[in-house]
């Protein structure tokens, strides 16, 4: 069962920008630095908000899984949702045993927030890329 939102997932050609827009247009104060995660081939950086997160995403390298995403979406766009779940591994099976399409071949990995995360097709969840990740500080 899915929990709270973790955050909304925004690609964009530039993080530099995006950030501008959320804190000069927007008014948000935090945001974190940018970070490179090269095995996902993306830079990411949160925007907080009182009650969840934007995590902005730029391409990192050649072979990022956004850049057919921006090649469609010139200036960027919402991206996927995430969702806490208790235990990825249970949420994973749960997911495959409803006949959900789990990425990377189902197997976890290590999110921005350091916890593991999957992501769901969109084909099988209403258009939306789903990303499930095990909520910080849960056991498992
Ligand atoms: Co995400």
């Amino acid at each position: 069962m899915i929990g709270r939102l973790n955050h909304v997932g925004v690609a964009t050609p530039s993080i530099e920008e995006s950030v501008r827009l959320y804190t000069e247009v927007l008014g948000a104060t935090k945001v974190t630095a940018k970070k490179a995660m090269p095995e996902q081939g993306v830079w990411v950086c949160f925007v907080d908000l009182p009650n969840s997160q934007i995590e902005l995403i730029e391409p990192y390298g050649d072979n990022s899984p956004i850049t057919a995403f921006l090649a469609k979406n010139p200036k960027g766009g919402q991206h996927h949702v995430c969702f806490e779940v208790k235990d990825i591994i249970a949420a994973r099976d749960d997911m495959k045993a409803k006949g959900a399409t789990v990425l990377n071949n189902g197997v976890p990995r290590i999110g921005a927030h350091g916890v593991p995360v999957i992501f769901v097709h969109p084909k099988d969840m209403g258009g939306v890329l789903v990303e499930l990740m095990q909520e910080p500080g849960a056991a498992h």
